[in-house]
């Protein structure tokens, strides 16, 4: 039976970039995910009649959630729910079965790389039916609903059985339990030449995928070691973990230590990867070399028609502002058009959409195409393979060619995180005043170029996004940007972005932080970080 059910607000669900994110104890008062997904269906109510799609990163509560999801989903007339296997479906694979499916649009369950458990974070997403994060529209009409909802519609069901695939209904409503995997391993047959993969490992290339206990581990099972015949323990941190493990799902040079130790040690294999807590972050690394991810954009644009799904050339490539200019060259020498957009894959979407751009990144570990509308992580990983099977080469050939090419953007981030939030918006505030007196002045023996509050003006829809960051360019393609995250979830975190040029014949193979130490000392004393934050060093540098 249906039953309507009183509610009141909750006056702290306004959904950011990434959906609604809080402590997992926050979702799990009474009544707070059911107001939060009712006042989704209340403002998309195209939803009644049409197939939605559930699921999410296995953390602890997605199971809760979803259930609680597909009662309200009956609820609001829903015609057909696919929800994935144990309620696991990666960020990208949720995009690709919206997509391959024809459906309306999806609920993921995730806080993406945030720790998980009784004491982690929760975050709950909706997506629309190009298979992409809402626009800020509809976030904007979910939010104002949580502040005037009233009541809820559920059934009063029992749990569906997550675990065995098929079909059950839930009072007029089909429920579909899906292979979590299925459409998104033939989506990636598609795009990647897998004959030339299975050669690659069949010859002895070996490798280490770290799923960091997240969702990628049964994709990456299934695709590289079923699949493709990587030996079987290719794949490690296999099984998806409520608590991941105890660990941070994260993977960067910090929280993938273990992975970026074994690759800088003797015993390394020949690739090695990871993914994060809900798949859609990568991060790639060679024998003795760290691929950045703005390299990895850059490297990807370059051979990107070794792939039978981009063997016809690439439409443009997009990259978030703090990310470095690395693509922008492989663009220019495509002959084809590079975007600089804000922080955040929403804004991918529209490029994506217009057929302006195939490519697109973050500096944060988040790369992807046009294929899905999230960045994709094992996409990224299987792109490299790709490349490696055709060209046989170490990684750390391929980057230095690279580079030998297209010169090298020397780049890092460092995040001081879970500062106070006032003085940290006061400091980026006197900063902002002070960016105009800048240009023309010589910092660290470069002269500053320009200085501005990054600005975007979406060339689809026509929209402006105002204050996307500070930043500082010199002569010659150096910049420091600073931003505060849109994303954590405690107090506030500062980002600080540095890159410098270095042309093909000059030192290409220094140390990135070395190469960049006058800069990063030039970006702590130009915002005064130490003072107004009680911070000397950073927390994480990537
Ligand atoms: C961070 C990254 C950003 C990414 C977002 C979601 O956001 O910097 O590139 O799109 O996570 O994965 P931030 O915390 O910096 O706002
Ligand atoms: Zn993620």
């Amino acid at each position: 039976m249906i039953r309507d059910v009183a509610t009141t607000p909750f006056d702290d669900q306004k959904p950011g970039t990434s959906g609604l994110r809080k402590k997992t104890a926050a979702f799990m008062v009474p009544r707070y995910v059911e107001n939060f997904v009712q006042a989704i269906f209340d403002a998309e109510p195209g939803l009644a009649g049409g197939t939605l799609v559930v699921g999410g990163d296995g953390r602890y509560f997605n199971r809760e959630a979803i259930q609680t999801t597909i009662r309200l989903a009956a609820g609001a007339g829903v015609a057909r729910v696919l929800v994935g296997k144990g309620g696991i479906l990666s960020t990208p694979a949720a995009s690709c079965v919206i997509r391959a499916r024809g459906a309306k649009g999806g609920v993921i369950l995730s806080a993406s790389h945030n720790p998980g458990g009784p004491d982690g974070d929760f975050g709950i997403k909706f997506n629309g039916a190009n298979g992409g994060p809402a626009p800020e529209k509809v976030t904007d009409a979910i939010h104002a609903r949580t502040k005037s909802i009233a009541r809820y519609r559920i059934s009063d069901a029992p749990d569906v059985d997550l675990d065995a695939i098929g079909e059950t209904r839930v009072e007029g409503m089909t429920v579909e339990v899906i292979d979590p995997v299925e459409d998104y391993l033939a989506l990636m047959g598609r795009l990647f030449d897998f004959a030339a993969i299975r050669a690659l490992f069949a010859s002895g290339f070996t490798m280490r995928f770290d799923a960091m206990h997240a969702v990628t581990g049964p994709y990456a099972k299934a695709i590289l070691e079923r699949t493709l015949g990587a030996p079987a323990g290719t794949v490690v941190n296999a099984v998806p973990l409520p608590d991941f493990g105890g660990g941070h799902p994260d993977p960067n040079l910090t929280h993938a230590k273990e992975l970026a130790d074994l690759m800088a040690s003797d015993k390394s294999p020949d690739f090695g990867a990871a993914s994060d807590g809900d798949g859609d972050r990568n991060m790639v690394i060679g024998r003795g070399q760290f691929v950045t991810p703005s390299d990895s954009l850059a490297i990807l644009a370059a051979n990107a028609t070794l792939a039978p799904g981009y063997a016809k050339g690439i439409a443009g490539v997009a990259r978030s502002m703090p990310t470095s200019a690395a693509a922008d060259r492989v663009a220019a020498a495509l002959g084809v058009p590079s975007y600089e957009t804000p922080t955040g894959w929403k804004f991918f979407g529209n490029l994506l959409d217009a057929g302006l751009a195939t490519l697109c990144g973050e500096e944060s570990f988040g790369t992807g195409s046009d294929h899905v509308r999230e960045k994709d992580g094992l996409w990224a990983v299987l792109f490299w393979l790709n490349v490696l099977a055709r060209e046989r080469v170490p990684v750390k050939r391929l980057v230095a060619a690279h580079w030998a090419r297209y010169g090298r953007n020397y780049y890092t981030r460092h995040d001081y995180e879970e500062i106070d939030a006032a003085p940290a918006k006061a400091m980026m505030a006197d900063l902002a005043a002070r960016l105009a007196t800048l240009p023309g002045t010589t910092l660290a023996g470069m002269k500053v170029e320009a200085a501005d509050d990054f600005a975007y003006h979406d060339p689809v829809d026509g929209s402006d996004s105002k204050g996307q960051g500070l930043r500082v360019m010199f002569e010659g393609g150096a910049r420091i940007v600073y931003r505060l995250s849109g994303t954590g979830t405690a107090g506030a975190t500062l980002r600080v972005y540095v890159e410098r040029y270095v042309a093909p014949g000059g030192d290409l193979h220094r140390d990135a932080q070395e190469a960049l130490a006058d800069l990063i000392a030039v970006a702590r004393d130009l915002a005064g970080i130490a003072a107004r934050t009680g911070r000397t060093t950073p927390d994480v540098v990537t």
